[in-house]
């Protein structure tokens, strides 16, 4: 049945730990130019990548939760971290579909390799979780899986290096032997990392495509809205609402500069104190 036209209108929720989702959103912004976006970076506990399942999926259920009481019509994970962990999660508790951005990543990484060698970076958490190799494999059987956790990206993400002697020095160490091996795939499996693409596509070489979610994560939440009838009527541009459990410094306005987003002054706004 499709459903109702005020259902329609209600704002898409997307949350990350951070600042990284922010790419996500630049994505959606062009796929679905139309659609109300409520953004919600948790930004009082950035990072995720290095905490534990059971803490992963209680901040993501209470993020989400803020986004639903907002009236999200569905939920955008614009995180692998909480993707990787918290999505099964999320599915079963909120009374909203529900969209991640790991199969995103996987058919983005499938569609370009053609030695069949993949490489996958994340935090600790993602990596660690398997949620990529996991999913390659079951989408390909055989496809080679090389995974590297890089715990030092979002903060670097975070603090705004993104052209930095000390980023370089970083990505060399992460990326060293995986441009040394025989991958031609790499996916960003991370939302911040994209925001280090020139410094990524430097560290790994002209022989590997950087591969992200964004897109095709934009393009499935399309589809699905489609699908349950709860596109936004045509005709009005789209609204961004940029908010953050902890007030983002100034380099906020330089991310949303790179990622081309217009959006109002950013607000803070933790509906009840999240610990
Ligand atoms: N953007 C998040 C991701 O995609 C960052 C995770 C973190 O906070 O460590 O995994």
């Amino acid at each position: 049945m499709p459903a109702s036209s005020s259902t329609a209108e209600r704002p898409i929720g997307v949350f990350d730990s951070g600042i990284g989702g922010l790419t996500v959103v630049s994505a959606l912004r062009r796929e679905l130019p139309g659609e109300n976006i409520l953004y919600l970076g948790d930004t009082a506990r950035v990072p995720y990548g290095g905490k534990s399942r059971r803490t992963i999926e209680r901040y993501s259920e209470e993020i989400a939760a803020l986004l639903v009481g907002e009236g999200a019509k569905m939920v955008v994970v614009a995180c692998n971290t909480a993707s990787a962990l918290a999505l099964a999660r999320l599915r079963e508790v909120l009374s909203v579909p529900v969209e991640g951005v790991i199969e995103p990543g996987v058919e983005a990484a499938l569609a370009a390799t053609v030695t069949g060698h993949i490489a996958v970076l994340g935090t600790k958490a993602t990596i660690g979780s398997g949620a990529y190799a996991d999913a390659l494999r079951a989408a390909r059987p055989g496809i080679r899986v090389t995974s590297r956790a890089c715990p030092l990206l979002v903060p670097l993400v975070e603090e705004g290096l993104f052209e930095d002697e000390v980023t370089d020095a970083v990505l060399e160490r992460y990326l060293g032997a995986i441009r040394a091996g025989d991958a031609d795939t790499l996916v960003l499996g991370c939302t911040h990392y994209p925001l280090l693409t020139e410094a990524l596509a430097r560290a790994a070489g002209p022989a590997i495509t950087l591969v992200d979610s964004a897109a095709n994560c934009a393009r499935t939440v399309a589809r699905r809205l489609d699908q349950l009838g709860l596109r936004a009527p045509s005709g009005h541009p789209g609204t961004l609402d940029l908010s953050f459990t902890d007030p983002p410094d100034n380099f906020l306005q330089v991310v949303r500069l790179a990622l081309g987003l217009e959006a109002g002054a950013a607000r803070v706004r933790a509906a009840r104190p999240l610990v």
